[in-house]
């Protein structure tokens, strides 16, 4: 069994977009600039945006983070979003979901310019992903990619069972997987919460792609001898053995699964920290224009 260590090959990624960065201001260019908006205060997206502004001075990049309370209007959030979409000095902008529920998420997400939605939540950019045009990439799946091309791992022809069907993550990483190109050309089975044959169906797959958000759900008898894993499972369990007083735990149940892998990703250190390093990325396509040139 080998480890996908995203970790590792965040830090690579994070070496690489540096040098790219001095390149771009060496040539006479600035630094790319990422926007956040973070609405109240909920744990999780409070340390995953705390993470990305961290990311972003690492890697030389311009950051700048825009909190309201919960009790923002919707229209206040479309005012900003707004702003942002006709600020020359921001190339990319992410709006941190969940929203409270007076908000609506999908409004918001298509208030955003296509062109500096960095996350790749815009339906345009979904759009363009599924007809194999260039677009931002939602940054989850388009880490997985990336993991999964830097260890080499087979995936023509392959049977790869999603778990789950979200928009952030299931949905985007099912059709990349499908797609015509390398990491892809995979057989796709998407599984979710009314699929009933679930067991038989992650039996006989060579890559699985855990994203339910249930902690511990893929176990040992649910996988087949040499597949490989991919778990995208963060679900904040509350825990006496750490400082913050909770533990991050993954949907696959590690310690019994994973002798049974040729690869497996960690929870911590496997999918966050590639999917941080993918809106880097991403960031720094919308920085050189590299998508959509105007
Ligand atoms: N909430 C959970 N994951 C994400 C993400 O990738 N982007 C945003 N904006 N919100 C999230």
């Amino acid at each position: 069994m080998q480890l996908l260590d995203g970790k590792a090959i965040a830090a690579q990624m994070k070496q690489e977009i540096a040098q790219e960065v001095k390149q771009l201001i060496a040539q006479g260019g600035r630094a790319p600039h990422l926007a956040a908006i973070l609405v109240g205060n909920d744990g999780g997206s409070e340390t995953y945006v705390a993470s990305k502004v961290k990311t972003c001075h690492e890697v030389g990049f311009e950051s700048s983070l825009f909190r309201y309370d919960n009790s923002i209007t919707e229209q206040a959030i479309l005012d900003k979003v707004a702003a942002l979409n006709n600020d020359p000095a921001v190339d990319g902008f992410i709006v941190q979901l969940p929203l409270p529920k007076h908000i609506s998420e999908q409004k918001v997400i298509e208030a955003i310019d296509y062109r500096k939605d960095v996350d790749g939540f815009h339906p345009i950019n979904v759009g363009r992903m599924a007809i194999g045009l260039p677009c931002f990439v939602s940054a989850t799946p388009a880490g997985i990619v990336e993991l999964l091309k830097r260890y080499n791992i087979e995936t023509q022809g392959k049977h790869c069972v999603v778990l789950g069907r979200s928009n952030i993550v299931g949905k985007p990483m099912a059709m990349l997987m499908a797609q015509k190109a390398y990491p892809g050309d995979c057989t796709v089975t998407v599984c979710h919460s009314r699929s009933k044959n679930l067991k038989e169906m992650c039996l006989s797959a060579d890559i699985i792609i855990a994203a339910l958000g249930v902690p511990e759900f893929l176990t040992a008898d649910m996988v087949k001898q040499g597949a490989v894993i991919v778990d995208v499972g963060t679900t904040r369990v509350p825990s006496t053995t750490t400082k913050s007083g909770f533990k991050l735990t993954g949907d696959v149940k590690f310690d019994e699964v994973a002798p049974k892998c040729s690869y497996i990703s960690p929870v911590p250190g496997g999918v966050g920290p590639m999917t941080i390093i993918s809106l880097m990325r991403n960031t720094l396509l919308a920085g050189q224009k590299a998508i959509y040139k105007d």
